[in-house]
Parts: C-alpha cells; sequence; structure tokens
C-alpha cells in the first residue's frame, strides 16, 4: 500500500492505495464520480473511462492510482455543470453529438485534451485525437461537428447564445437541444451501474461453457465457503414458471437441467463485492452430458436431429407468402435473375454493457421488486418478470440508457437481477461485463434466402420469389416477428404484382436471435436490392432509373396485398439524382490503377405502425400551467423526450421548459408499448397529440386558457389520448393481409473504394434521401440517419458476431473515428395521412438499404458480386478472383 496525493476537479485528495486499484474504480467507487463510464473489459478499446491527467487524455481503466502521486485529475465533473457548463459541454449538445450520452463524457474530455493543445485542430487531428473513443449512436459526424463547434466557442469566434436555436424561430422543425443532453454532457445522468445502494450484494452468473448438454450435477460447495460469499441460487429457488416469455415460454431465467447454447445462465452467487461473487462463481463446478451441437439450420433440421426444445420442434415457425403466381410470371419474364444470398449473425453493440439493479422496497410479501434496467418496454417487461418470478408487486424503472438498437426488446439481465433480490433480500447490483453481456444478450438473426427476381421486356417487375431461413439460435426470443415484418416489407419500394416466399424460423445451438435495428427487412433488402442491381445490369438500364420506374405507386399492393394510398418514392429519386450523377462521373477517374471507386444505390419502404398497433398517453395540466407528459416512451438516444416535448410545446404554444416528462417508471406512467420498429413519433406522438387535443377542446369549450380556469370550469386536468392501428394479421396460408399504416421512405447511395489487390473496400460517402414526412427535429432526425449509416456500413463490411469468439469491441470490430466517412442527408417532408402532424419515425431505415447500396457500390466498382455479408477483402479477392 501507498500514499497517493492527487489534486481531482481541483479538490487535494489522499488515498492509500494498492498497487492494483485503477483509476476508474478510485472514481466511481470511491469518489462517486460516475460521469466517467465503462464500455469494454478495461482493454484501452472504448474510451468511455477517458479523464484528464496532467493535461493528457488518458484510459482511466488502465491508469494505476499508484504511479499518479501529485497528479491533477480532471473528470467531466470538473468543467462544469447543467447550470453553468463549459464550452465544450454546449458545444456537444447545441451541435447535437449527444444521443444516448454514454460515450459524450469520455468524449469530452478528449475533446478537451485535444482543444487545450490545438485550439483548431483539422478534421484529420480531432480523429486522430478521438479514435480511441467508441460512439455507437452518432456515426462521429456531429461529434466532429460538436469539436469544431467548441473550438469556435473556445476560440472566442462564437457564443452558445448565438447558435443555440431561439424559440420565437418556433417549436416543431427547430433543433432545440434535447431536454436530457446537458445532464449527459455533465456526466449527471445515471445508469444502471451508477446507481449505489446501502447493503447492496453483487453477483456473478455461471454460465455454460457447452452449446449443447444436459446438467448432470452442479457443486457449490467450494464456492459457498468463500470469502464474502453470502450464497448461491439456482432454477430451483425460482418461484415463478422461470421463463422469459416472448411469445414462446422457451428461455428460462436459470437453466434447469439441460442448457441449449454457451454462456446459457445456471447458477447465481451472490457476494458483498463483486470480485468475491467471480471468485466464487469460478469455484463452481458443474458435470455435462454432452449432446449434439447444432450452430445452423441446415444441421437442426436435418433428418434425426435432436429436438433443442421439448415443446417445440427445431423448425419453430413457418410463414409462407403466396401473392398472384409467381412461378408462372418468373417462366413467362423476358429477364430473370436467380442468386443466394446470406447474412452474418450481428451484435446490436450499444456501448453501455447489460447492467441491472434491482432490490425489494417494504417489508415481507408485500415487499415492491424494484428493477431498474434499461428496458425499452417496461410495462411488458415488468409483465414478464411478474409471470417468471412468481411476485406480483413489481415496479419498473428505466435508468438511462447506452443505446440498444433491438437490445432490449428482450431482458435477461434483469431476470437475474430480479430473481437474486428476490431470494437473497438484499439489494442486488448485477453488472456483466461486455464479454457476459455479448453472451448473455441476443443478436441480429443470420438469414440464408434463394431468390429469383423478374421483368418483362420494358423493365416491369413480374414476380419476386425469396425462400428464407433464420437462424433462431437457442431461443425464438422475438423471430416470429422478425420473419413477418421481412415478410410485410418482402417487396421493398416496388410494385411486384407476383409474390412467392417462404419464411422458416429454426432452433440451433448458436445465439439467440432477436430484433436489432430494423428487425428482418435488412436482411430481405439486402437480397432484393442486390437482386434488383443484377437485373437492372441484366436488362441494361441505369439502377436508379430502374427503381423509379419500378416505384409502387398509390392504388397498388405490397407483398402482403394491401393496397397503399401513399407512396412519396419517386421524388427521392429524382431528388438524388443530381448527387448520383455526379458520384458516377467522379468515379470514372478511378478506372486506372488497383484502386476503383464505385457508386451504389438501395431503397427502403420502411412499414411504421403494424396492425393492431396501439398507445396511450396521459397528460396533464399542472398547477402551474405546465403540461406533464405520462408515458413510458422509452428514449435510449432516438429522441423521444425532443419529440414528446416539442409537440406539446407546439401544440399547446408554452416554452418548452413547462413541459414536464415521467416516461421512465411502471407505477406513474401509462403503457405504450416498445420503443422500437421505428413506431414512438408515430404512435406515442399521435396518442399525444390526441390527448392534447382533448385538453385543448376543454378549454376552449369553457373559455379558458389555464389551470385555475379549467379547474373552476368544472373539467379534468387530466386527458388519455390514444392512437390505434386496425388490427390484423397476415393469412397463416398466403400471408396476405394488412401491412403497415404508413412507411417512410429512403434511398441510400454508397461511394465506395476498392483496392482490388488486397480486396479492401472503403466507404468515401454515403448520401441518404429520405422522406418520413415533416421534421420535428432536423439534428436529432440526421443524428438517427447518420448513425444508422455507420452501423450499415459496419454491418456491410466489418461487423459479425462468433458466438463464443467476439468478445470484445476489437473483435466485433466496432466502427471507428478511423472507419468514419462522409455523409450528406436530402430531405423530402411529405405530410403522412396519418402521420403525427404528418410525421412518421426514421430509427432504422438507414440500416434497411446501407448494406445493398454498399455491396452494388463494390460491384460497381471492380465487378465483385458480395452474396454475404459481411463484405470482407478475402470474400471480394475470392470474387475478383472467379470473375463475378
Ligand atoms: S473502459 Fe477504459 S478504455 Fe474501455
Ligand atoms: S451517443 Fe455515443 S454511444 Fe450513444
Amino acid at each position: 500500500m501507498k500514499k497517493v496525493r492527487l489534486t481531482i476537479n481541483g479538490m487535494p485528495k489522499q488515498f492509500v492505495v494498492g498497487t492494483d486499484r485503477v483509476l476508474l474504480d478510485l472514481l466511481r467507487d470511491d469518489l462517486r464520480l460516475t460521469g466517467t463510464k465503462q464500455s469494454c473489459d478495461r482493454k484501452g478499446q472504448c474510451g468511455a473511462c477517458t479523464v484528464i491527467v496532467n493535461g493528457k487524455a488518458v484510459h482511466s481503466c488502465l491508469t494505476k492510482v499508484i504511479n499518479l502521486d501529485g497528479a491533477e485529475v480532471i473528470t467531466v465533473e470538473g468543467l462544469g455543470t447543467p447550470d453553468n457548463p463549459h464550452l465544450i459541454q454546449e458545444a456537444f449538445v447545441l451541435a447535437g453529438a449527444v444521443q444516448c450520452g454514454y460515450c459524450t463524457p469520455g468524449m469530452i474530455m478528449a475533446t478537451k485534451a485535444l482543444l487545450d493543445k490545438n485550439p483548431d485542430p483539422d478534421n484529420g487531428e480531432i480523429k486522430q485525437a478521438l479514435a480511441h473513443n467508441l460512439c455507437r449512436c452518432t456515426g462521429y459526424v456531429k461529434i466532429i461537428d460538436a469539436v469544431k463547434l467548441a473550438g469556435r466557442f473556445l476560440r472566442g469566434e462564437a457564443t452558445p447564445d448565438k447558435v443555440r436555436p431561439d424559440f420565437k424561430d418556433g417549436t416543431l422543425g427547430v433543433s432545440h437541444p434535447r431536454p436530457t443532453a446537458m445532464l449527459k454532457a455533465c456526466g449527471l445522468a445515471e445508469f444502471a451501474a451508477d446507481i449505489q445502494f446501502q447493503d447492496a450484494l453483487e453477483v456473478a452468473v455461471v454460465r455454460s461453457t457447452e452449446h449443447h448438454a444436459v446438467i448432470k450435477s452442479i457443486d457449490t460447495k467450494a464456492a459457498e465457503t468463500m470469502p464474502g460469499v453470502i450464497g448461491v441460487m439456482t432454477a430451483k429457488d425460482i418461484k415463478g414458471t422461470n421463463r422469459l416469455k416472448m411469445i414462446f415460454p422457451d428461455q428460462p431465467i436459470l437453466c434447469e437441467n439441460k442448457v441449449r447454447t454457451l454462456g446459457d445462465p445456471i447458477l447465481v452467487v451472490a457476494a458483498e463485492t463483486k470480485a468475491q461473487a467471480q471468485a466464487a462463481a469460478a469455484a463452481v463446478t458443474i458435470a455435462y452430458d454432452p449432446l449434439p451441437v447444432m450452430m445452423t439450420p441446415a444441421e437442426a433440421m436435418a433428418e434425426g436431429a435432436v429436438q433443442i426444445h421439448a415443446e417445440f420442434p427445431n423448425v419453430c415457425f413457418r410463414q409462407p407468402q403466396v401473392k398472384g403466381d409467381a412461378e408462372k410470371a418468373l417462366a413467362q419474364s423476358a429477364f430473370m435473375v436467380e442468386a443466394e444470398f446470406q447474412t452474418q449473425m450481428n451484435h446490436q453493440a450499444p456501448t453501455e454493457p447489460e447492467a441491472c439493479v434491482a432490490y425489494l422496497e417494504g417489508e415481507g410479501e408485500d415487499a415492491q421488486l424494484v428493477v431498474i434496467g434499461r428496458s425499452i418496454d417496461i410495462h411488458t417487461h415488468k409483465a414478464m418478470l411478474q409471470e417468471a418470478l412468481g411476485w406480483k408487486n413489481v415496479r419498473y424503472e428505466e435508468a438511462f440508457a447506452g443505446g440498444q438498437f433491438g437490445i432490449k426488446a428482450a431482458i435477461t439481465s434483469e431476470g437475474i437481477a430480479a430473481a437474486a433480490a428476490l431470494h437473497f433480500r438484499r439489494p442486488i447490483r448485477y453488472i456483466p461485463s461486455l464479454a457476459e453481456s455479448m453472451l448473455l444478450t441476443s443478436k441480429r438473426h443470420p438469414f440464408s434466402m434463394k431468390v429469383k427476381l423478374g421483368a418483362d421486356k420494358d423493365g416491369r417487375l413480374t414476380a419476386y420469389a425469396n425462400d428464407f431461413i433464420v437462424n433462431s439460435g437457442a431461443y425464438e426470443t422475438l423471430g416470429i416477428v422478425v420473419i413477418t415484418r421481412a415478410l410485410q416489407m418482402l417487396s421493398g419500394s416496388y410494385h411486384v404484382p407476383n409474390i412467392k416466399a417462404m419464411g422458416q424460423l429454426v432452433y440451433t445451438n448458436n445465439a439467440a436471435g432477436s430484433v436489432a435495428r430494423g428487425a428482418g427487412p435488412p436482411q430481405v433488402a439486402f437480397a432484393l436490392e442486390s437482386a434488383m442491381d443484377m437485373l437492372a445490369e441484366k436488362m441494361g438500364i441505369d439502377p436508379l432509373e430502374f427503381r423509379r420506374m419500378t416505384s409502387l405507386k398509390p392504388g397498388e399492393s405490397v407483398s402482403t396485398g394491401a393496397v397503399i394510398d401513399q407512396w412519396p418514392f419517386e421524388g427521392l429519386c429524382d431528388a438524388i439524382r443530381p448527387h448520383y450523377d455526379r458520384a458516377k462521373k467522379e468515379a470514372t477517374a478511378f478506372r486506372d490503377g488497383p484502386v476503383k471507386r464505385g457508386v451504389g444505390i438501395a431503397c427502403t419502404a420502411f412499414g411504421i405502425a403494424q396492425p393492431g398497433d396501439e398507445a396511450t398517453v396521459d397528460v396533464e395540466l399542472d398547477p402551474d400551467d405546465a403540461i406533464t407528459i405520462y408515458a413510458a416512451a422509452a428514449d435510449p438516444g432516438e429522441g423521444t423526450d425532443s419529440m414528446l416535448t416539442q409537440i406539446t410545446a407546439h401544440l399547446m404554444d408554452l416554452p418548452m421548459e413547462k413541459v414536464h416528462l415521467v416516461t421512465r417508471n411502471s407505477d406513474q406512467t401509462t403503457g405504450t408499448g416498445p420503443a422500437a420498429a421505428s413506431r414512438i413519433t408515430y404512435m406515442v406522438g399521435g396518442a399525444l397529440v390526441n390527448a392534447l387535443e382533448q385538453m385543448k377542446a376543454a378549454m376552449t369549450e369553457a373559455g379558458v386558457t389555464n389551470y385555475k380556469g379549467l379547474k373552476k370550469a368544472g373539467k379534468p386536468t387530466r386527458y388519455t389520448g390514444k392512437k390505434n392501428v386496425t388490427a390484423g394479421q397476415l393469412d397463416p396460408k398466403t400471408g396476405q393481409g394488412p401491412t403497415f399504416e404508413s412507411q417512410v421512405h429512403n434511398i441510400q447511395m454508397a461511394e465506395v473504394e476498392v483496392n482490388t489487390e488486397t480486396g479492401e473496400a472503403r466507404v468515401i460517402k454515403m448520401t441518404s434521401a429520405v422522406d418520413s414526412g415533416p421534421v420535428i427535429n432536423p439534428k436529432n432526425l440526421e443524428g438517427q440517419l447518420e448513425g444508422g449509416m455507420d452501423q450499415g456500413v459496419g454491418y456491410a463490411l466489418r461487423e459479425e458476431y462468433i458466438h463464443g469468439r467476439t468478445k470484445d469491441w476489437v473483435t466485433f470490430k466496432f466502427p471507428t473515428m478511423k472507419t468514419a466517412f462522409d455523409m450528406e442527408v436530402i430531405i423530402r417532408e411529405t405530410p403522412r395521412l396519418k402521420g403525427t402532424l404528418g410525421s412518421t419515425g426514421i430509427g432504422e431505415m438507414t440500416m434497411v438499404s446501407t448494406a445493398p447500396a454498399v455491396t452494388n457500390a463494390i460491384k460497381d466498382a471492380c465487378g465483385a458480386r458480395i452474396y454475404d455479408l459481411p463484405a470482407t477483402p478475402d470474400k471480394i479477392k475470392a470474387a475478383l478472383a472467379k470473375g463475378e
């Protein structure tokens, strides 16, 4: 041990520390400075833990306190507060660089270190300085903007007041900062791992080392007597169904007698410290009887394959789709292409690990079990926990969430933390590592697709066939939803009179698949948009013109047979045309030499508001004439808070600070469905408008304008708004039936360079043309598009989750500042007939069309057609060698 004197945020402090104490723990655990975050497993990969030591940005997770005697440390809390922020914090908020906010403190500290030395950095210097700070939400564009804006503020060339939008400019269509952005920029937003409890236990989970096996025996004797250990918990200690039931009751909180995939949870150890819990978990011995391992659908569908779940066949869901007579139409088509496509398993990669805390409020059997995590659907998840745990009195509170991108449509860490809180009757902190978080969460499903696409001699599409098999992994989770969505959007932006498709969901021993940004459409769009280019090439038609001329038109039907009344897609083709012509012209300069440049196009008509969707929102006029919105509409970074606030301020003619949100507590809110499927603006925003209209009507009827008047008139001050979409299901035999109530339209254009010697592909620029209706907050909209494009390019070129092998951000190939590229956004604002003030939602759609735009650009650049994502250098070289 050694005494170390430090100055932390200007305050002198002394500590006596051992050789292994790192600065991150000292800050977070001893000083409660939780603005400094941890994303990677202390490997120097994420930068979330960045602080400044003696003027230099350092990773606090790798910095030994014992070596810091006399050092000056600055954390994000040392820069400013929401009332008196630092100019860099102001710049991040005003530039729209804060989405989920988990990376923000580290980004801000790295920016401060850069600007202290170099007050006017160029893009290259910014990318260099922030190269080790990861962000999953923004695509880095707005972060670079923020660094530049901070530089202007610090150099005295601009002031926040000059940049901040004025309320006189209006409320809608204006980039007012997000309501929680400054809290995040100051490191004060509490994520689940930041919450401390008196008397809390830490838990560690013993997970399966086998992919498929019967649990023969569990020996916990050694573990139970280890220092600090309070006890162990197995499935037998869970009083409810022990099933986290989304659709099928197939996923246990803790496995009973069988494991179905690597990392399946078997046992929980609770101890006074995390290190003690982990040490004891490592001392548990489990004996297995191995079963045949089937990682692919082909193995699980083979004759005589062992059934992974006794209650469900390995092919656990099938949904055909039949519209017209595709076989006949294909046979009669003047042109036809046929190919097989494969997409990879992928991790959604939110930067925050799967932290969850739980505790009992009150005593005995009446106590309320409080679960604090980062669910995007707190009412549904509360109900799942009630059933799984056999405990009625449950409250779910949503902490701030470090992104999610579909991963939190399911809950697993919550099941463990909540079960442990009930069993041990002590507050529980379950803070898994990144490696464990990767094991326990569901992933984007891999799809295998056999497709045929035909056209007549005039270039009109005649028929499309897609036979696809989805690797569900060990659990169904939301695989049925993913297949249904894939079929509902199967024909993309186009009019295809004849469709023949089949989607099959197959259990395997791979990681469980579930929803991930886009949830089904990104996989099938890769096949369709590749086939569109192949067919255009065969016919000798320009790919953009081919898409424009085959656009669906109002009065025609999508793949489900549902007739569409609005389809503003052709305008986007026209809008992107000059950009496409410019890019094609520029690419011709790369004809000679090993590096070739290509331009690729791909499109989306992304469904918003599925049949039967519903949302409920309560609004209340408060005694001070502010309005409080009560609705469980999660905001893990998408901008829900902004949307609710700006719409309310606009409709009620209020300043934004007079709008309050209660959205994170299941006891205080209406259940309003998941913050998924790009549905929140359309559905929850729609219900909000309905509630506010009722309030305004009551005020008008009473001839009053405020709370006092409404009360005096005997009118209620609280109103419940609804938005409902007509219910209906796809026919189980034909896949025909209703589709989404609206669509957001998009064309992605990728400009890509391919080094034909190394096979390396590099995106130079993505251009996104979008029509989602009137824009509520331009910077939030751009942020969603930019983040989606960055994720889409990662999906196209690099990212892949391999169960058991992908354990951190390096093996995942997380996009960095160095892989970032130029982006441009083109906006069209056709009001939607039933949209929220005409608007829809844009959280996912760039994820759908980016990957095929990139692979189409690779083909355009060098002739290599990629059928199997991601388009790694090996695959590009192999395609070049085959002359494809
Ligand atoms: S936690 Fe320090 S770099 Fe990731
Ligand atoms: S804002 Fe950067 S990770 Fe979410």
